[in-house]
């Protein structure tokens, strides 16, 4: 029973490999939706990953989201990565606090007792603030650490779901949802094709910045989440998945 569910195990993820073109792809079993421990699992695989790719003094770029809080409970120190940099890929996006990118980058740092830096900037912003903030030195300084990162990890979430945990406005919503939206990477917002529908402006990270990184780790699952990882996996933004059987099998399915 054991060695079929291995087995069927690697054949989701060889599966996933090809149908997302990805480099590597990992598949925890069970299914997020239903089982929290499923999401530490998740966690658990994106350290084991990083255990065999950092290198010390790599810079992390990290997104928020509660995936990516499992992702820093797990964390541990790295034997052959010392002095590593975490940074937050994007601001806030409107998360709570203990979701935001901020505290996570600092809560993973602290585990793999490598340091920080954070940015400390209000999201969303406005077109005006947004061209002031981004030239003030000590924003400016962190933003080009973020954007030479080497490797990313991120979540991936379904649209309406994030626009709404933010608490977007009205209008923003409705343009969401009249766009057709489904899932949601980096404050990016893309349809079923893949195509970018919205964005939050905010500083930090931009899709476009993924393509200077060694790795760009994608941590996501949950059956309800197939959909989501699919729009955002379209334009083929990152080379690595990690995901859980309750995805795997909707994606595998779907696609
Ligand atoms: O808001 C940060 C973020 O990483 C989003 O980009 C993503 O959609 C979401 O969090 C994922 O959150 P969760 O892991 O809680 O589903």
């Amino acid at each position: 029973e054991f060695i079929k569910e291995v087995t069927g195990i690697k054949v989701l993820e060889k599966q996933l490999k090809d149908k997302l073109n990805l480099d590597y792809a990992v598949v925890v079993p069970g299914d997020s939706d239903n089982l929290d421990w499923v999401k530490s699992e998740m966690g658990k695989a994106c350290v084991n990953y990083l255990k065999d790719q950092l290198i010390p003094r790599q810079t992390i770029g990290i997104t928020g989201g509660t995936t990516m809080a499992a992702v820093a409970e797990m964390m541990t120190p790295f034997q052959d990565a010392d002095k590593c940099l975490y940074v937050p890929a994007r601001g806030g996006l409107g998360e709570r606090v203990e979701n935001q990118a901020n505290t996570i980058c600092a809560e993973m740092a602290k585990k793999a007792k490598g340091n920080y830096r954070l940015l400390y900037v209000p999201d969303p912003l406005s077109e005006d603030s947004y061209k002031t903030i981004i030239e003030e030195p000590s924003i400016k300084e962190v933003l080009e650490i973020i954007r030479k990162a080497g490797i990313i990890i991120h979540g991936v979430g379904d649209a309406v779901m994030m626009a709404e945990r933010r608490k977007t406005s009205a209008e923003q919503l409705r343009l969401i949802k009249s766009r057709e939206a489904v899932g949601e990477a980096f404050g990016y917002y893309f349809n079923q094709k893949g195509e970018i529908v919205h964005k939050v402006r905010t500083v930090g990270l931009q899709l476009e910045d993924l393509k200077h990184a060694e790795h760009v780790i994608a941590v996501a699952g949950g059956r309800s989440k197939a959909q989501a990882i699919a729009s955002y996996f379209k334009p083929g933004q990152s080379n690595v998945l990690i995901t859980d059987e309750g995805a795997a099998k909707e994606l595998i399915r779907g696609i």
